[in-house]
């Protein structure tokens, strides 16, 4: 498959153009940044996790029947996806107080919220993705209201399946982030379909007998094994066989 010239950069993942109009490559690097790129390291293995594990879990909302920009997985780091036009927001769902919002509330890692919480950060580096309302993401035009309206009833449905989805093979979905974009059609109408990752760089997944990490928070908080408890997502997920090492020369794994 023919790979275009380079779009855009990020910090975990590189967009080439597709092979088709309206198609894009999505590249999984191995670099893992945390508290806004002030952390960094190249933690190898990574990127074949995660593009694995993001194929699972897009495939599975596909069939569930949320839009997403998932078409195909290409090889071990790539993956062949719909080209959206990103809405500059971050949707972080939460279902367990952790990290920021355990933080500014007060409250204890791991307590359960009284419901599902839905907020939003504005995509800005330099301003360090401040969280926003509603009313600043209307009033500042990043989305319209029914935008909003589809997000956040897609990530509610986003929630209920991928709990249950990591709840199957023993593991508590605490919280995640999602983004969203613009897809547009022949006649430039637009609907905002799912698009970016799901992975453990942007959930964080507790094991529901011991409440081990096994997400990024590993490597924010420099507690080690950070690839292997990737790895053991994806075994238990059934993407990988007890023994299987993913590598990008592995057949296996194509
Ligand atoms: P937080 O508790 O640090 O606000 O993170 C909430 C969730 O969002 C957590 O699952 C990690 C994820 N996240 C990202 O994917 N990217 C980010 O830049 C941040 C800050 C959090």
């Amino acid at each position: 498959m023919s790979r275009g010239k380079k779009l855009y950069e990020g910090k975990a993942k590189i967009l080439y153009e597709g092979p088709e109009p309206g198609t894009l490559i999505q590249h999984f690097k191995d670099d893992a940044t945390a508290f806004n790129a002030k952390k960094k390291a190249t933690l190898e293995g990574k990127g074949v996790l995660n593009n694995r594990i993001s194929e699972h879990v897009m495939g599975h909302l596909t069939r569930m029947g949320i839009p997403n920009h998932f078409i195909k997985r290409l090889n071990m780091r790539e993956q062949l996806v719909h080209q959206v036009e990103i809405i500059p927001l971050e949707v972080v769902i939460r279902n367990v107080a952790a990290g920021s919002i355990a933080k500014r509330f007060g409250l204890d890692e791991g307590e359960e919220l009284p419901r599902t919480i839905v907020e939003f950060y504005y995509k800005d580096d330099a301003l360090d993705d401040p969280m926003v309302s509603e009313d600043h993401i209307t009033a500042f035009g990043w989305a319209s209201h029914g935008e909003l309206d589809e997000m956040v009833a897609m990530s509610l449905r986003v929630n209920d399946i991928c709990s249950g989805l990591f709840a199957a093979v023993g593991i508590r979905l605490i919280d995640f982030k999602l983004e969203f974009g613009r897809q547009f059609d022949e006649d430039q109408l637009t609907r905002v379909i799912l698009a970016d990752e799901i992975s453990p760089d942007n959930c964080r997944l507790w094991d529901m007998a011991t409440n081990e990490k096994m997400d990024k928070d590993r490597f924010r908080r420099d507690l080690g094994n950070v690839t292997e408890a990737y790895a053991e997502v994806a075994r238990r997920l059934g993407i990988m066989k007890e023994n299987q090492v993913l590598t990008d020369t592995n057949e296996a794994g194509k």
